[in-house]
């Protein structure tokens, strides 16, 4: 019963997938096209080394998810950086993508971490019709879909054919320990993307694969877990401008706040290991989503309860007083 699986993941869960797609966006998805994987992780491995050459520059917004840096380079990619900020929501532009010069793909995540940002479908589409122009292979990591306080997101499937769309049911779905995602590819990397999963994994989890078919049936208690997080999200939007903080970027989606602390501090790493010991509140600093810029800016995680924010912010805000 709990054997290898088809390599590209069981049917059954390939078609609720599929089914998905439909019920939430209204885009219709051929289920040849989704790879399950293990996490999204697993789907960034075998989309890149599928998509991209040794050498091959691809783009990636700092701050941004540093696992993308950390992958592409373990590959011999080379990781081409595009600082963003308040000015574009930091979300990438084509001119700031223009300025980046030649490309061969693009990262993008709508919301993002560890901003909360979000593309607006205008923006979307701008950036696929930019990269669909000069060749450069859009790869929206949609993750956070489902987490969003204001606009659902736009899944790039419904804007183009060519992107490699990424997402995971670690976080919407809450089944972050089963190490499970997915991916629905252009078809011409179907089978290669086939043949390396084969070799690097055999399959993706049996019995994660199995109850994910079910995790779509369970769409009351998943939505609990949103309005919890919107309702954490509040608490620090009225609790952070009073203990000082209150440069952060704007957060559309997911569970993240980035906070600019450069009024406090030149190096937040310290600053982190400092609150993490005196308060027991844990907070990541910046330089792990922006090597250059992450020094002045860190990283506030409210997945958690709303009694546990209710309490470090109260934590935070005596510490910064002092
Ligand atoms: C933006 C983003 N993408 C991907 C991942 C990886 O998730 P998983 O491998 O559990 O699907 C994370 C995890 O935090 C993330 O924040």
């Amino acid at each position: 019963m709990l054997g290898y699986t088809d390599a590209l993941g069981i049917p059954p869960l390939r078609q609720a997938i599929s089914r998905h797609y439909r019920d939430r966006y209204g885009v219709s998805v051929d289920p040849q096209r989704i790879v399950v994987t293990t996490g999204s992780s697993g789907a960034f491995i075998l989309s890149f080394l599928a998509a991209f050459d040794q050498g091959a520059r691809v783009a990636v917004t700092a701050p941004g998810y540093p696992a993308y840096r950390n992958i592409l380079s373990a590959l011999g990619i080379e990781v081409v950086e595009i600082e963003v900020g308040d000015a574009t929501r930091y979300q990438p532009t084509p001119a700031l993508l223009d300025k980046a010069g030649r490309l061969d793909g693009l990262i993008v995540a709508s919301p993002a971490n560890p901003t909360g940002t979000m593309l607006t479908a205008d923006d979307l589409k701008t950036l696929a019709d930019h990269c669909a122009k000069r060749d450069i292979r859009l790869v929206s990591d949609e993750i956070y879909h489902g987490i969003t306080y204001l606009e659902p997101a736009t899944t790039a499937l419904a804007l183009t054919d060519r992107a490699v769309v990424i997402n995971s049911f670690s976080k919407y779905f809450s089944m972050t320990g089963w190490r499970l995602g997915w991916m629905v590819l252009p078809e011409e990397l179907v089978r290669p993307v086939e043949c390396l999963a084969q070799n690097l994994f055999i399959s993706p989890p049996s019995l994660s694969q199995m109850a994910a078919v079910e995790v779509f049936g369970c769409r009351d208690e998943l939505e609990a877990n949103v309005r919890r997080y919107a309702a954490n999200r509040a608490v620090l939007l009225d609790a952070l401008p009073k203990a000082g903080l209150d440069h952060f970027a704007p957060p559309d989606g997911a569970f993240y706040l980035y906070v600019d602390v450069g009024h406090v501090t030149n190096d937040s790493a310290d600053l982190c290991k400092r609150v993490l010991a005196e308060t027991g509140v844990a907070i990541t600093p910046g330089i792990d989503f922006d090597p250059s810029r992450g020094s002045r800016a860190l990283r506030i995680s409210f997945a958690g309860s709303t009694e546990t924010m209710e309490e470090a912010a109260r934590r935070l805000g005596a510490w910064l007083k002092r």
